[in-house]
Order: C-alpha cells, then sequence, then structure tokens
C-alpha cells in the first residue's frame, strides 16, 4: 500500500482558550501549559460531519489526482458519526464515488490508525486497488460546556489520506501494532445514558441516548506515555529501524506533554515532533491525518521521509505504525 494523497478540512469558527474561559472556570495560561493547546475549531450546527468529512475527502481525491469513481473503498474512522447506522455510506454518496464499498469503523482516537492498517489489508489481498481512509469527528456534539476537565481539550475537524496498491518492496506500512484493553474502557466514555422505558408489564426496554465524553485524565495521561512509547519502540525493533533514521513523529494529537514525553523517550529532536495542537486540539480519529496533511502541505514533509505514527484514546486502545510518505505519483 503505498500513501499517494491527503486533504483536510476544519470548520471556520475558531474559539480560543480565552473565549472558552468566558464559558468555564479556566484560563489561558492553564490549559496552553497543561495541554499545548491555544484554540479549537468547532462545527455549527447546520455543518454535519459528513459535509466535514466530504470535504477532506475531495481534498485528498485531489491531491492523489484521482476521480470518484476510481475509488473501491472509503473507511471512515468516526466516533461521531451522523447517523449510527453509517456515515461513510452519506460520504460516498456526496463524493458520487459509486464504485466503492463504504463503511465506518470506530476506535476512538486510534481509528484513522487502525482504519488505515485495516484498508491495508484489502489492497494486500488484492480485493481494493485504490480507498479513502477518512479520520472525522465532532467531538463537540458530545461535550458537557460545563466540564472544565473536558471541554477545553476537543475540537472538530477531517482528514483523509488515499492509498493504493503498489509493489510489496515498496510499501508505505512497513510494520505496526494494534492493542485494546476492555478492561480499562472507564477511563474515558461516550456511553449510553441508562433510560429504561417499559414496553409491556414486565418488559423494559433501554432508550437510546449518550451521555457528554467522562475522561479520567490522570489515568488516560499514564497510559499514553507508558504504551505509546513501548509499541512503536516494538514497531521500530521489528522493522529494524533505529529511531534516529525517522524523519518525524506523527502522533495522536492529545496533549503536548504527551507529545514531549515520547520523543523524549526515542531522543527524537523536539523539532522532528509534528505538532498542531495549538490551533486544533484534539480532533479525536482526525488529528494524526490532519497533521499529516498540514505537513505534507507546507513542505515539511516529503516524498521518501519516514513516519512514526502512534494513535491512541478510548477503548482503551492504541496502536503504532512505521509509514512512508509516497506522495501523488506523477
Ligand atoms: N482549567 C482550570 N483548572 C482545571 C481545568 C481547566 N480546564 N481542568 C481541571 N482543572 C483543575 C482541576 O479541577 C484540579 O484542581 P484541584 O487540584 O483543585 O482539584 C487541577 O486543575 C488539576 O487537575 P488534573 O486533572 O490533575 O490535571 P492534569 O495535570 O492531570 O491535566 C489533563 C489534565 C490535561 C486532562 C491531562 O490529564 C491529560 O492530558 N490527560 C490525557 C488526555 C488524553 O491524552 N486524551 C487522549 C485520548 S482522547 C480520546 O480517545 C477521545
Amino acid at each position: 500500500m503505498a500513501l499517494v494523497g491527503c486533504g483536510s478540512a476544519a470548520p471556520a469558527i475558531s474559539i480560543s482558550n480565552q473565549q472558552l474561559s468566558e464559558r468555564v472556570d479556566t484560563s489561558d495560561d492553564w490549559i496552553r501549559s497543561r495541554t499545548g493547546i491555544g484554540a479549537r475549531r468547532i462545527a455549527s450546527a447546520d455543518e454535519p460531519l459528513t459535509e466535514l468529512a466530504s470535504r477532506a475527502a475531495r481534498a485528498a481525491l485531489d491531491h492523489a489526482g484521482w476521480a470518484p469513481g476510481d475509488l473501491d473503498l472509503i473507511l471512515l474512522a468516526t466516533s461521531s458519526p451522523d447517523d449510527l447506522f453509517g456515515t461513510a455510506p452519506r460520504v460516498q454518496g456526496a463524493l458520487g464515488a459509486m464504485n466503492a464499498v463504504a463503511f465506518d469503523l470506530t476506535a476512538a482516537c486510534s481509528g484513522f490508525l487502525f482504519a488505515l492498517i485495516t484498508a491495508a489489508q484489502y489492497i494486500a489481498t488484492g480485493a481494493v486497488r485504490r480507498s479513502l481512509v477518512i479520520g472525522a469527528d465532532q467531538l463537540s456534539r458530545w461535550l458537557d460546556w460545563n466540564d472544565r476537565r473536558t471541554c477545553v481539550l476537543f475540537g472538530d475537524g477531517a482528514a483523509a489520506v488515499a492509498v493504493e496498491a503498489c509493489p510489496v518492496s515498496e510499501t508505505g506500512l512497513l510494520g505496526f501494532r494494534m492493542r485494546s484493553d476492555g478492561s480499562r474502557y472507564a477511563c474515558l466514555t461516550l456511553a449510553q445514558t441508562d433510560g429504561r422505558e417499559t414496553l409491556l408489564p414486565g418488559v423494559s426496554t433501554q432508550k437510546g441516548g449518550f451521555a457528554p465524553i467522562f475522561m479520567n485524565g490522570q489515568e488516560v495521561y499514564k497510559f499514553a506515555v507508558r504504551e505509546v512509547p513501548q509499541l512503536l519502540g516494538e514497531v521500530l525493533a521489528a522493522t529494524g529501524t533505529p529511531a534516529d533514521q525517522v524523519d518525524w513523529l506523527l502522533l495522536h494529537q492529545a496533549n503536548q506533554r504527551i507529545l514531549d514525553a515520547v520523543a523524549d523517550r526515542f531522543a527524537v529532536p523536539h523539532e522532528r515532533v509534528l505538532s498542531n495542537l495549538a490551533h486544533y486540539g484534539n480532533t479525536s480519529a482526525a488529528t494524526i491525518p490532519l497533521m499529516l496533511d498540514e505537513a505534507v502541505r507546507d513542505g515539511r514533509i516529503q516524498p521518501g521521509q519516514l513516519l512514526a505514527s502512534s494513535g491512541f484514546g478510548a477503548g482503551l486502545s492504541w496502536g503504532a505504525a512505521l509509514l512512508r510518505w509516497d506522495g501523488p505519483r506523477g
């Protein structure tokens, strides 16, 4: 599988830490010093996820030089779909990618990496030749805007990567690992509310609905700084790649302190750690491709460079991959 195009889209509305401090008891200094976040984009009420994801997808198609009809598979990693039955088909319809099968994949902030690895498996079997892997989330829908422990952390965004079949010797997915630990699921949830409804005497059903995001920040922080370097280290060892050969650390953007801790563990200089937390906050499944797209378009990431990537979050789930960016084929 070769990575040959990318694109992104973010809502126009940007909310600064200062603006948030007018809503909840927080400050620019607290948020910046603990997380590195300075602002976040927030989708308006009439801006559905489908629209954001479709914009990102079109940008990635253009970048790769593909027509919608070229696509065989669209994977949408999201935890905030417009429709629980699936939002990927809506994106497929909006693109007019009528030859593609499209479905959602949910793994919170690990979603994009899990989806990219999933697409690679379809490509490896020969079932799929060209795929768009989209990471898109609007967690603003699921925040308690009165809970300062969570609402300052998240933002909305979407980004996509175009991947296609290539000879095995030229693959852009050099190695990967994926992990889940459901015994720790309660650290970070966007869970069903307890809404019982009596259907008939003695028969009750659960009414659909979700409670806002709950996070035990300290537990998630400890999990991330322990597990991410461990898994990334396994991938580097398995591929025989010394850390000093990695061009960029492309990590899930949750907290600058986590990025710095992982960089220190591998002695990667901080200027090789990609970060756009200051502008977007944590956009969940979108952070990794959003960061990739920004760094490809401003010329930091060059064709042929190696990216050590890791996504981690609710589930708990985490994954790591060593990627090579190819860029559009001439
Ligand atoms: N503004 C001001 N004060 C605050 C805020 C805020 N926004 N939030 C919490 N505080 C206060 C707390 O009330 C507490 O005050 P107290 O000591 O009087 O009780 C104090 O600040 C310290 O709170 P902690 O929770 O201990 O703060 P901590 O230093 O742990 O930082 C943070 C919190 C930033 C959330 C950190 O724990 C973190 O980054 N965790 C990891 C998050 C993460 O990586 N998520 C990724 C997955 S997301 C996904 O999968 C969807």
